[in-house]
């Protein structure tokens, strides 16, 4: 059974063991009974962490699956994920804006180049293929921004970092907060490296909050 799963039926376990032991007590409410069943159901996902806009994103980028050209120069990266509620739950409607620089750490700030507002397909699934980004010196940790908004839930701004950047010196468990950049251990990414191409990929959930 995997972590997830086996977190998942403790705290639901805990949280029936809880809710019988409260349904003992003559004092207590169906509405608190389902107040603390729904608690419980809102930890199971957390909401993601979320991070500055900063001053690059432009509005209006076409829905772009693929951002990269050939002989673009950089490491071709595959970065996909869900849009998902705190329950697990597709969230429908979602648009994801996703921007980040160039291989040389500079943004497109007339065009939309390395950048798109995807729609994700109808399991909450959304992917690019793009190339890693670069570092500029105000940032330089390697990053891609994000602004997720769907109906009925927060609009979300965050950045996704990759723990493989030499910034982190190696050690991200360690250094994921060097010069404050990363607001999140979390939002720091385990990166695959394959060998045909070569190429890397990412996975980035999004947990969005309800309104
Ligand atoms: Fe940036």
């Amino acid at each position: 059974m995997s972590n997830t799963k086996h977190g998942r039926r403790r705290m639901l376990e805990l949280c029936i063991s809880r809710s019988l032991l409260i349904a003992g007590a003559a004092s207590t409410s169906q509405s608190r009974l389902l107040a603390l069943w729904q608690g419980a159901e809102a930890q199971m996902h957390k909401p993601t962490n979320a991070e500055v806009l900063g001053p690059f994103f432009r509005k209006g980028a076409p829905d772009a699956r693929v951002l990269r050209a050939p002989g673009d120069p950089g490491l071709p990266l595959k970065v996909s994920g869900r849009v998902l509620n705190t329950r697990g739950q597709l969230v429908e409607g979602a648009k994801v804006d996703l921007w980040h620089a160039d291989h040389n750490g500079l943004y497109d700030t007339r065009g939309y180049k390395y950048r798109t507002k995807l729609t994700p397909n109808g399991k909450g699934e959304y992917s690019v293929e793009t190339v890693m980004p670069g570092h500029y010196s105000d940032r330089p940790a390697q990053h891609i921004h994000y602004l997720i908004a769907a109906p009925g839930h927060k609009t979300l701004i965050t950045q996704a970092y990759f723990a493989t950047d030499p910034f982190f010196e190696g050690n991200p468990e360690k250094n994921w907060n060097k010069r404050g950049i990363a607001a999140n251990k979390e939002l720091v990414l385990p990166v695959k490296l394959f060998e045909t191409g070569p190429h890397t990929e990412v996975t980035f959930d999004i947990v969005l909050e309800k309104a």
